[in-house]
């Protein structure tokens, strides 16, 4: 089997659904709401690699109460998901979280399957509490009932690149949030 690799689509050439601006001051008024919530705590942040790493470093310092983070990374079996929860744990958290305030943070909840599973692990750790914060909601796709606690945009079903979240590994420094110019296969 080959599989090929997509052809380069120049992000200059698609539609900003988010610009940089919007992006900040919504991380900024987030992390604001968070502050007020934990004011006096101590919280740790665990954002899922490879795309919540620039949200994750954004919203970090937009917070102003005591913060820690940490990362784990996930594999889906394939693009084609299905409802059965197909996905693997491939790096755990490197401290412990028993007993503290812990908030995931993750680029898109789309399907829900990823942070039902993440939230499902990381409650086994019994912290004191735990939250989410997303960049972006795509709520018309969800498979599996969750909701995020923190939430930046909520978006139309458009597969979007940029501002860490990617296609095919590509865009993840594109500044802004755009709009993929076409649905890319089993999404
Ligand atoms: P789900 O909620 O388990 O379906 O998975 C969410 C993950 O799917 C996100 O963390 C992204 O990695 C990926 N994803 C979903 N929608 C998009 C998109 O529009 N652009 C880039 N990645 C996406």
């Amino acid at each position: 089997m080959s599989l090929s690799v997509p052809p380069y689509v120049a992000p200059e050439t698609m539609e900003v659904l988010y610009s940089t601006k919007q992006i900040a001051d919504r991380v900024k008024a987030i992390g604001q709401q968070i502050s007020e919530e934990y004011k006096g705590e101590s919280i740790v942040l665990i954002g899922v690699l490879k795309g919540a790493a620039i949200f994750l470093s954004d919203l970090a310092r937009a917070i102003s109460v005591d913060n820690t983070f940490d990362f784990v990374a996930v594999s889906s079996y394939g693009r084609a998901r299905v409802s059965s929860g197909a996905v693997k744990l491939i790096k755990d958290i490197d401290n412990p979280i028993e007993g503290k305030h812990v908030i995931i943070v993750e680029d898109i909840l789309d399907t829900g399957l990823t942070l039902s599973y993440l939230r499902g692990l990381m409650l086994q750790h019994k912290p004191a509490s735990l939250k989410i914060a997303t960049c972006l909601d795509k709520p018309e796709r969800r498979l599996v009932p969750i909701e995020a606690d923190y939430v930046c945009f909520k978006i139309p079903n458009r597969f979007v690149i940029g501002y860490g979240m990617d296609y095919a590994e590509r865009y993840r420094g594109v500044e802004d949030i755009r709009i993929f110019p076409e649905t890319p296969p089993g999404h």
